[in-house]
C-alpha cells in the first residue's frame, strides 16, 4: 500500500478519498473486494466489544432507487454499486448481552462461569444507559462507517457517507420497522463517475495546529 510513514503527507488514500456525489452506475465491486469490505465491517470495534449494530447491503436496483427518493433525492444510493445502510440496535437487552457472551464462549473455547464478573458489568452498565442505548449504540455504529470508508479508500473503492437520509423511511423501505434495529447512517460504495468534479475539489480541513493540542 502507499503508506508513507513519516513525511507529514501520512496516509495517502485518505487524500485519495472523497465524498462522492456521482458514481459510476455502470461499474460494480468485484466479489473478491467486497468479502473484504465486508470483513472491515465485521471487525470494527465497539464498546465491550457489544457489536449493537446491522448492515444492510443494498444491491437491489429497485430498493436502491427506493433509497433515493428517502435521501433528498441524492443520486448515491442509486449509482453506487453497493449502498449499506448502518441500524443500531434500540434497545440492549439481558438476552442480547447472554448471546453476546456464548459467541465469547463459543469463540475463546472458556466457559460461562469465567465470564460472570463481565456480565454483571455489562448489566450494570446498560442499567446506568436506560433510555439511551439507541444513542450508545449509534456511536459505535460510526465507528463502523469511519472504519469501512478508511478500508475502502486503501482499495481505491470510493464512498459516501450519507446522512442526508430519512431514518424512518429508510426502516420502512428496508423492512426493519418493528424490528430491534433503527437506521442510522448510510454509506455508498463504488467508483466515482469521470464528471463528478468534486474529485478535483481541494481538500479543505482545518490545519492540525487547529485541531489537535498537546499536553506535553
Ligand atoms: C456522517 C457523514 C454524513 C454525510 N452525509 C452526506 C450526505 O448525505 N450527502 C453528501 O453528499 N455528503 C455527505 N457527507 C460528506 C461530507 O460532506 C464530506 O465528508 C465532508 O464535506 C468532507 O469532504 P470529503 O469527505 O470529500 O473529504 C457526509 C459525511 C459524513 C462524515
Amino acid at each position: 500500500m502507499e503508506f508513507t510513514r513519516g513525511n507529514g503527507m501520512g496516509n495517502t488514500s485518505l487524500h485519495w478519498r472523497y465524498a462522492v456525489k456521482q458514481f459510476d452506475a455502470t461499474r460494480k465491486i468485484p466479489a473478491d473486494d467486497w468479502n473484504d469490505i465486508e470483513e472491515s465491517l465485521v471487525l470494527t470495534p465497539s464498546s465491550f466489544g457489544l457489536q449493537p449494530w446491522k448492515f444492510i447491503v443494498v444491491t437491489s436496483p429497485d430498493i436502491k432507487e427506493q433509497l433515493q427518493g428517502a435521501s433528498w433525492n441524492q443520486t448515491q444510493p442509486r449509482d453506487c454499486s453497493h449502498m449499506i445502510a448502518f441500524a443500531a440496535l434500540k434497545q440492549v437487552t439481558e438476552e442480547y448481552v447472554d448471546s453476546f457472551l456464548q459467541s465469547v464462549c463459543d469463540g475463546r473455547g472458556v466457559s460461562m462461569d469465567t465470564l460472570a464478573m463481565y456480565r454483571q458489568i455489562l448489566l450494570g452498565f446498560l442499567k446506568n444507559q436506560e433510555g439511551k442505548h439507541f444513542e450508545w449504540a449509534t456511536n459505535q455504529v460510526y465507528i463502523a462507517l469511519g472504519q469501512v470508508m478508511a478500508v475502502a479508500a486503501s482499495m481505491r473503492i470510493d464512498a459516501c457517507p450519507m446522512e442526508g437520509i430519512v431514518r424512518s423511511e429508510y426502516d420502512r423501505i428496508l423492512g426493519l420497522d418493528g424490528s430491534q434495529y433503527g437506521t442510522v447512517v448510510g454509506c455508498a460504495l463504488g467508483y466515482r463517475h469521470t464528471d463528478d468534479k468534486y474529485a478535483l475539489a481541494k481538500k479543505v480541513r482545518f490545519s492540525r495546529q487547529h485541531v489537535i493540542e498537546y499536553r506535553e
